[in-house]
């Protein structure tokens, strides 16, 4: 028999049953589900709009190219209208987060006819060449140079580099607003400004990449809005599907005109099931006042953290934005994310020392205390106060 190949490390358990905010192993044991697949499931597992939505859409139409027109892809272009600025006018959608970085460097390099690219210790943009081009981590990339040429890496949160990086060469800066995978760490508001500020003064476009960020998870439909910018490019992906694979990119008008047919296509991008899963999930957001919820719950559970560990050596620091949070520990986080999925809690790591959560924006004050408490425990019962 073929066994499938493991690139994460194995949790051990097989889940059979995923409903909300929690997931049941096949022994019928329930955990409250903070992992979320990698961030994906933030509207809850199989929430029942979005999973009515793409039932629906199967048993009609299930793929088309985009070079046909469809229904459901104008209802997705109308409702996904109401969450962006209107100075993007477009969207493209692509079948996963690395895709998606993918096209907008493509998009970068085609509309300003320049080749630099710069890119942020720490970041993770994924693992196909182009985005792994623009991926810090020495672990992914070793043995797969030569990577992108004129791809340059400055200091996250660090002004200094800066004026002189940023030149008129350079077509493009992509950047988190949280660095999700490199440590939850959280870009100062200065920085970000300053990067809007030089990108515009030398003509170079600002992606944001809002894969994790992004979709209500930091108390704002996007993150970009906390710091009063905009970005020539954003990205979305993850949660924006409410499960199902899909990630967009949203782009202006004018950066469009640059481009021409045959720059870029994909035979599943857009296709009519992801338009419904994008449809129905943005349908959800709007209705449930997900960005609201997400901050609220985020606020309470970042408190709650900050103030039941502060006791603890062996925990730095507990940061986050809504429910985008990082505990950051002293030690490597593997035992205590091994001990809460033993207690009931699924979380993963972030950096070489953070623990990461990223709960659905469905978790009640139950949860929270859960959260917390088993947390607490986990780390009270392998390192002492
Ligand atoms: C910020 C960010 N960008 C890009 C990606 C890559 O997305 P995918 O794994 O869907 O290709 C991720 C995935 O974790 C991410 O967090």
């Amino acid at each position: 028999m073929l066994k499938y190949l493991m690139f994460y490390e194995d949790r051990g358990i097989e889940i059979q049953y995923a409903e909300g905010q929690y997931v049941w192993d096949s022994n019928g044991r329930r955990y409250l589900d903070e992992h979320t697949g990698h961030g994906v499931a933030f509207l809850g597992h199989r929430h029942p709009h979005v999973v009515k939505s793409i039932v629906e859409q199967l048993s009609s139409v299930s793929i088309l190219s985009t070079a046909f027109r469809c229904r459901v892809r104008d209802e997705m272009l109308d409702v996904v209208s109401k969450i962006v600025p209107n100075k993007f006018e477009y969207i493209y959608l692509l079948n996963s987060g690395s895709e998606a970085v993918e096209f907008s460097l493509k998009v970068a390099r085609k509309a300003t006819n320049r080749k630099k690219i710069i890119y942020f210790t720490n970041s993770f943009h994924g693992r196909t060449f182009g985005a792994l081009s623009v991926t810090s981590n020495s672990k992914y990339r070793k043995g797969f140079e030569p990577l992108l040429p004129e791809t340059h890496q400055l200091r996250y949160n660090d002004l200094s580099e800066l004026d002189n990086a940023i030149d008129e060469d350079v077509a493009a800066i992509i950047v988190e607003l949280i660095q999700g995978e490199g440590g939850v760490n959280i870009a100062s508001r200065e920085f970000i400004l300053t990067l809007r500020e030089k990108t515009i003064e030398k003509g170079a476009l600002l992606i944001i990449d809002e894969i994790q960020t992004g979709f209500g998870r930091t108390g704002t439909t996007w993150l970009f809005e906390q710091y009063g910018i905009i970005p020539d490019i954003l990205l979305a992906g993850k949660s924006i599907g409410g499960g199902f694979p899909v990630s967009a990119v949203f782009i202006p008008g004018d950066i469009v005109s640059k481009l021409e047919p045959g720059s870029h296509g994909s035979t599943y991008g857009g296709n009519p099931v992801a338009c419904a899963a994008v449809k129905a999930s943005v349908e959800v957001l709007i209705n449930e006042v997900v960005p609201q919820q997400a901050g609220i719950k985020g606020f309470k559970l970042i408190e709650k953290l900050r103030d039941n560990l502060k006791k603890y050596r062996i925990v730095k620091e507990v940061r986050g934005v809504g429910l985008m949070i990082g505990v950051d520990l002293r030690v490597e986080p593997t035992k205590i994310i091994r001990c809460l999925q033993d207690n009931g809690l699924l979380a993963l790591k972030a950096g070489l020392t953070v623990l990461r959560l990223l709960p659905p924006y469905t978790i009640n004050d139950d949860d929270i205390m859960f959260t917390v408490s088993r947390i607490e425990g986990c780390i009270s019962s392998q390192f002492s106060s």
